[in-house]
């Protein structure tokens, strides 16, 4: 048997591998709001075509960069729910009310909701990346020219999406969601890669949530403000 599936055969193991897939995740989180958030250079999207188009001249690369997201989601979602379907049939009822243990437990609204937190966005995951990568919901493909080349408007498909009421609201609700998952997954992960000291976990349990509301109010900030803007 490989290692990786008799890792996936101990609880240890899996969390170990929810943890570390999650961390890898949160990164590419990090990488792809830096990369949005450059919609907001007030150049009408030149900016953000120009980062779009600086990663598609990666060819290959881009395309195994890919890849490993896309085992890195599959990974982390299988595991997570596999660890869901054993807790529950090891306690098939489950417990009338969650109180909170206070300490490192953490027993709370965020650890009972991962699995529909995270079922939620990998549903919106699908749906973000037809629309965007795929443009399969565009009415039109937009294309600008930069320096004398023509080249896809991406930051323009951005806009349009986000002058539409709805998917402004859907994409708001998604972003409190990976903030709830992710307040609840940063400790978790720590934790399930070995952390114990009280004191470091207390920390941790911060830090967690310092970088799900960073990341949440980051992503939500840019469909909110094309929306009220009008436009970028
Ligand atoms: C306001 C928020 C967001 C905006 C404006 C946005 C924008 C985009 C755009 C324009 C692309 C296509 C990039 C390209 O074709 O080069 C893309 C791809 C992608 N986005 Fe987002 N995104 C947002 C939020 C998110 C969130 C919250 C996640 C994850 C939970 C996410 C995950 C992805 C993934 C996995 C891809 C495909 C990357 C690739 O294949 O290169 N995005 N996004």
């Amino acid at each position: 048997m490989s290692s990786l599936a008799s890792a996936l055969q101990t609880t240890v193991g899996r969390k170990i591998l929810t943890g570390l897939t999650g961390i890898f995740l949160t990164l590419f989180l990090v990488v792809h709001l830096s990369g949005n958030l450059s919609l907001f250079v007030p150049d009408g999207g030149e900016s953000f075509n120009r980062y779009t188009e600086f990663l598609h001249s990666f060819g290959p690369l881009l395309w195994i960069a890919e890849l490993i997201l896309v085992i890195l989601f599959v990974t982390h979602a299988y595991i997570g729910i596999s660890i869901y379907l054993r807790k529950k049939k090891a306690r098939p009822v489950d417990y009338k009310y969650y109180k909170s243990q206070g300490g490192p437990s953490k027993q709370n609204f965020a650890s009972k909701s991962m699995l529909i937190s995270g079922s939620v966005i990998l549903l919106f995951l699908v749906l973000h990346i037809l629309h965007f990568k795929y443009r399969v919901f565009s009415p039109e493909t937009y294309m600008t020219t930069i320096d004398g080349e023509p080249m896809l408007d991406l930051a323009r498909h951005v806009e349009v999406a986000f002058l539409n009421p709805w998917i402004v609201a859907a994409y708001s609700a998604v972003m409190i969601l990976i903030g709830v998952h992710l307040k609840h997954g940063v400790w978790s992960a720590f934790i399930s890669l070995g952390a114990k000291n009280p004191r470091t976990t207390a920390f941790l349990y911060t830090i967690g949530g310092i970088v799900a509301v960073l990341l949440a109010l980051g992503f939500l900030v840019i469909p909110v403000y094309i929306y009220f803007n009008g436009g970028l």
